[in-house]
């Protein structure tokens, strides 16, 4: 099941540059390999195109990585009333969008300005802000380590939680002086509530939406057979070593290529089985996509995640045995992340898909079954029936279906 995941994490990525074809085929796998990632930064390539103001800023974390960060701070035309549709003169609000596993923050901003959630929010007067973790391609940089080698990609999650997202929070919290509001999709709103359940970052900021929220991962639903399986943990753990995992590079393509060669494989059927079917992506958004994605993490990550659905709770890295882990933590299993423990005037608003393989609707159940104590009127939930993992970010619905209610929302949450 663990090993199952990581490939779930692959063939997500996969789903969405094949989805609008029919079938899947080494074409495809050809044009992940091949298509270099682009030169210009994000806010040239993806933001100033359309008349937005946009900074190239970077905040070094506290263990020396260097994040590339994206500020849009006013919409196209000055964009709306300060704060979100606020009177005039009020100071625009602060939103950080956070990405997930194996993407960068180019994701907010693949579809046109009208689809798009990050021009959107800066259009309705918000000050936005745009994270890409460590790993990906503009935050491969470290004050001492080189990206070649492994100590670079010795991390997870933890510290994707512990590090960049306070590191970014706390230089938003700087620059602007107010708190801020969240979105995270996928692997970033995992790193959200990891924090806020161990009280931290609730200080700076006023509220957080999460999309295909992800945080058990047990129920994930996947078609991987087992040969392919034992295949992947072979190569986990030979070829890969704890060091980057690059879905660009020779190895991995070159184990892709060979899982869908094996004739027990269905590609096209595991790909749905594991991600679920998307309903609303366009095309050409796709095309974008592949010019920038997908992007590295760190094969620890990719195990990290592996554990979580293993185990069904939410804990920090494993180091595998009692020894490892007392002397990482000084207890002989990793420390839990509580998610009863995320405090319950914290307005949280949450929206999931029926078709979400990733997100498994049985696992948000247990999620909100940890937030069953949380106040009413500060916990929104919503359902929605033919969204799929990536239609979140990607779907040329989802202003009408999502991000309105966000901005709804974080207004209602000033
Ligand atoms: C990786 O980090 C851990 C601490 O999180 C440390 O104990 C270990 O020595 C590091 N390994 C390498 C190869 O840098
Ligand atoms: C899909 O993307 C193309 C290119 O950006 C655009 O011209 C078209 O209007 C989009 N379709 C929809 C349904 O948004
Ligand atoms: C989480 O915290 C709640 C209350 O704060 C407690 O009842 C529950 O047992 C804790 N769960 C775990 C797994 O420790």
């Amino acid at each position: 099941m663990a090993v199952c995941t990581l490939l779930s994490f692959i063939w997500f990525t996969i789903l969405l540059l094949i989805q609008p074809y029919p079938s899947f085929g080494s074409r495809t796998l050809s044009a992940i390999v091949t298509n270099p990632p682009p030169p210009l930064g994000i806010c040239a390539s993806a933001v100033t195109k359309y008349g937005y103001k946009c900074q190239e800023i970077d905040v070094t974390t506290e263990d020396g990585y260097i994040l590339s960060v994206q500020r849009i701070p006013v919409g196209r035309h000055g964009g709306g009333g300060g704060g979100g549709g606020g009177g005039g003169g009020r100071r625009r609000q602060p939103v950080l969008l956070q990405h997930g596993v194996l993407v960068d923050g180019m994701t907010w901003l693949l579809n046109s300005p009208e689809q798009s959630l990050a021009l959107i929010l800066a259009d309705s007067g918000f000050d936005v802000w745009i994270a890409n973790t460590r790993g990906t391609s503009y935050s491969r940089r470290h004050v001492s380590l080189d990206p070649d080698r492994p100590e670079f990609w010795n991390w997870t999650w933890d510290e994707i939680a512990a590090r960049d997202l306070p590191a970014v929070i706390a230089y938003i919290f700087q620059q602007t002086g107010q708190k801020i509001h969240y979105v995270g999709h996928s692997l970033g709103t995992l790193i959200a509530l990891a924090s806020l359940s161990e009280g931290k970052q609730v200080d700076k900021m006023k509220s957080a939406a999460l999309l295909s929220p992800i945080a058990y991962l047990s129920h994930m639903t996947t078609a991987l057979g087992v040969v392919a399986a034992k295949v992947f943990v072979g190569e986990v753990t030979i070829v890969f070593g704890l060091a980057e995992f690059n879905p660009k590079g020779d190895d991995v393509s070159r184990f892709l290529k060979g899982l869908c060669a094996d004739p027990k494989v269905d590609c096209y059927d595991l790909m749905s089985a594991l991600t679920g079917k998307n309903c609303c992506l366009n095309a050409s958004t796709v095309d974008v996509f592949l010019r920038s994605e997908p992007q590295s993490t760190s094969t620890k990550n990719l195990v990290h995640l592996a554990q979580t659905v293993r185990d069904g709770v939410l804990a920090k890295y494993d180091y595998g045995n009692p020894a490892f882990n007392i002397e990482h933590y000084g207890m002989p299993m990793p420390p839990i992340y509580n998610l009863s423990n995320i405090p319950k005037d914290f307005p949280l608003f949450i929206s999931y898909g029926g078709q979400d393989a990733l997100s498994d609707p049985k696992d948000v159940a247990n999620l909100l079954d940890d937030l069953k104590l949380h106040d009413e009127g500060k916990l929104s939930v919503q359902y929605i029936k033919e969204y799929a993992h990536a239609d979140f970010i990607m779907g040329v619905t989802a202003k009408d279906v999502i991000y309105d209610k966000i901005i709804s929302f974080f207004q209602r949450n000033q």
